[in-house]
């Protein structure tokens, strides 16, 4: 388990990250989420203790992250698998030996069985069986983002930090990107935390989310419950998805499908309830991991405002009146 608690950073009088708590529990997927310069990579880099940080606490299972006590932090960064944007990768190593050199640089003999059939293992999982020899000017983005991540990997951390991983991808190698996660999470049980700037890869994958803002968490919570309905006006700025072309007659109604009571089939249930007419303007239904999510607009007459109000107020919908 990760903790965070109040942790200050500032580079010389600008304050990057202004008293940050939060906590990433074993085994789930974390997003970190939030506009360029919010202080994403920074927080990142304070927890794998490659950026000192100027107060507050971050601790690994109770141990204290002290970028100065450099033999524990050695420690605590094997534990810690990176990846990044940019895949970091050495042109001059194929993809069998880009994916050793961790073992390399702690000395481990990468000749020896267990360290090959360890590679290759790796090697298949991120499924680039035919690709062991290529060098990575000889591979597509998505594949150097594959043996970044198998490099992540070899020497069996129990967390995996990733920077903007899929930021330079496309969206459907960001797809595949994003599965292979959850499958290293699920089968491997690694705890995963994604900094992103991408709402895709939050909805698709994370469990729970941080929204970063000017370097202090506005909200953290289950991505569906954040974006769907959200409350703080940086957020909605963030996500910008309120249409506007709304009609302007009548009364606009935006109705929540989020969490308990999202199935339900309440608009068919209130045209034959109600024996109205009305139309839906807007709509935006998304999925999150396993589930579809979303709110649509229904333009009603004002005569029946009463009425819908009092309908919708009758189930397990959020609901609001759009001025
Ligand atoms: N080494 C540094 N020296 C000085 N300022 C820095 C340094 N690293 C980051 N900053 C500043 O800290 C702020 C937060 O940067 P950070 O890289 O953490 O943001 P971010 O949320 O990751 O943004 P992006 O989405 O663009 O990657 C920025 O204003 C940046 O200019
Ligand atoms: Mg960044």
């Amino acid at each position: 388990m990760i903790e965070i608690s109040n942790v200050r950073k500032s580079f010389r009088d600008v304050d990057v990250l202004k008293g940050i708590s939060l906590t990433i529990e074993d085994h789930e997927i974390y997003g970190i989420v939030g506009q360029s310069g919010a202080g994403k990579s920074t927080l990142l880099r304070c927890i794998n203790g490659l950026e000192p940080y100027d107060s507050g606490e971050i601790t690994v299972d109770g141990a204290l992250v002290n970028s100065r006590d450099k033999s524990a932090l050695r420690g605590l960064q094997k534990r810690m698998g990176m990846i990044f944007q940019n895949f970091n990768l050495l042109e001059r190593l194929d993809v069998y030996g880009n994916i050793a050199l961790p073992m390399k640089f702690w000395g481990i003999n990468t000749r020896s069985q267990e360290s090959r059939d360890k590679i290759e293992e790796l090697i298949r999982l991120v499924g680039l069986e035919d690709k062991a020899h290529m060098k990575p000017r000889q591979l597509s983005g998505g594949q150097k983002q594959r043996v970044a991540i198998a490099r992540a990997l070899v020497l069996d951390p129990q967390f995996l930090l990733c920077d903007e991983a899929t930021s330079a991808l496309d969206p459907e190698i960001t797809k595949g990107i994003l599965a292979l996660l959850q499958k290293i999470n699920r089968e491997m049980g690694i705890t995963v935390v994604v900094v992103t700037h991408q709402m895709e890869v939050v909805k698709q994958i994370c469990g729970r989310v941080a929204f970063l803002y000017n370097g202090s968490v506005l909200s953290q919570g289950k991505p569906e419950e954040m974006f769907i309905k959200p409350a703080e006006k940086e957020i909605q700025s963030f996500l910008r998805d309120k249409s506007e072309l709304l009609p302007r007659t009548g009364v606009n109604i935006q109705v929540f499908f989020v969490g308990e009571g999202s199935n339900e089939p309440v608009i068919t249930q209130m045209a034959r309830e109600l024996g109205k007419d009305f139309s839906i303007c807007w709509a935006k239904l998304e999925d999150f991991r396993e589930n579809i999510y979303g709110s649509l607009v229904l333009n009603i007459d004002e005569a029946d405002r009463e009425q819908v109000c009092n309908f919708l107020s009758s189930k397990k919908v959020a609901w609001e009146v759009l001025t």
